[in-house]
């Protein structure tokens, strides 16, 4: 059995005084789930201050990019080593505001998942099709593809250990999320493409979420859905309402 992991995506929101008031709000109102891995991707910056404040809970903090040499002249890049040194045991790769504004391909996703699994992070690897690619039919063959580049030369033992995140790019903070029969489609088609690439053991391993306007009213029938392993949440993750999210099941308020 796959355990569920719910993730919180912060993105560029909160500074750290904001954000260690925000973490604890949520470990306040009840934030940990019984069956559900629990995780704060922060800015970098907030890290430290994060750590501190979910330190002695079962909540994890993680970070958004990760850079894919170990250390040099990347002048405004951040290491594997310095996040995992920092207390992050997670991070986003490929993110598609990252592709979007910085430039990202599946090329660089490649090389950032190999640095982070090198450096003993968890990556949280992000695919995801344009309303245009939707439209025109093409998502599958598109994910299929981000998820054979992404994952070149990583070996089974690694991709076991990391996580798949689908995020169709007009979900994100649009309100409009995917129907749980469209995401479970495409989580399903992820999990086949790992199946083809390592075998069925690494593909009932690897845990798919779903990311994309979730939100409280939503969460129990995405994440109720077989191939989907918990979520990716932007916006729904900065408010207390996160523990209705993690806590899908049996809501708190
Ligand atoms: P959203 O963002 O939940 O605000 O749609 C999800 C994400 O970008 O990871």
């Amino acid at each position: 059995m796959r355990k569920k992991i719910i993730a919180g995506n912060w993105k560029m929101n909160a500074n750290p005084t904001e954000a260690t008031a925000l973490a604890k709000r949520l470990i306040e109102a009840g934030v940990e789930s019984d069956y559900a891995d629990v995780v704060f991707c922060v800015p970098a910056i907030d890290i430290p201050a994060v750590v501190g404040a979910v330190k002695g809970t079962g909540v994890a903090v993680g970070g958004q990019n990760v850079h894919f040499k170990p250390s040099g002249a990347y002048t405004g890049e951040i290491s594997a080593d310095m996040l995992t040194d920092a207390g992050a045991r997670y991070v986003i790769i490929g993110h598609s505001e990252r592709r979007q504004y910085f430039g990202e391909t599946d090329e660089t996703v490649n090389l950032r998942l190999a640095a982070a699994l090198a450096g003993g992070l968890i990556p949280i690897v992000c695919v995801g099709e344009s309303l245009g690619q939707r439209e025109r039919g093409v998502t599958i063959e598109l994910v299929r593809s981000q998820v054979k580049t992404a994952f070149g030369g990583v070996s089974a033992e690694d991709a076991a250990k990391t996580i798949i995140a689908y995020e169709p790019i007009w979900a994100i903070g649009t309100g409009r999320v995917a129907t749980a029969e469209q995401a479970q489609d495409v989580c399903a088609a992820i999990r086949t493409v790992i199946g083809e690439l390592y075998g069925s053991g690494v593909a009932d391993s690897v845990r798919v979420q779903y990311g994309g306007s979730v939100a409280r009213d939503n969460a129990a029938e995405l994440f109720g859905q077989p191939d989907i392993d918990g979520g990716l949440v932007g916006g729904a993750s900065l408010k207390e309402d996160f523990v209705n999210i993690t806590n899908y099941k049996a809501r708190k308020g």
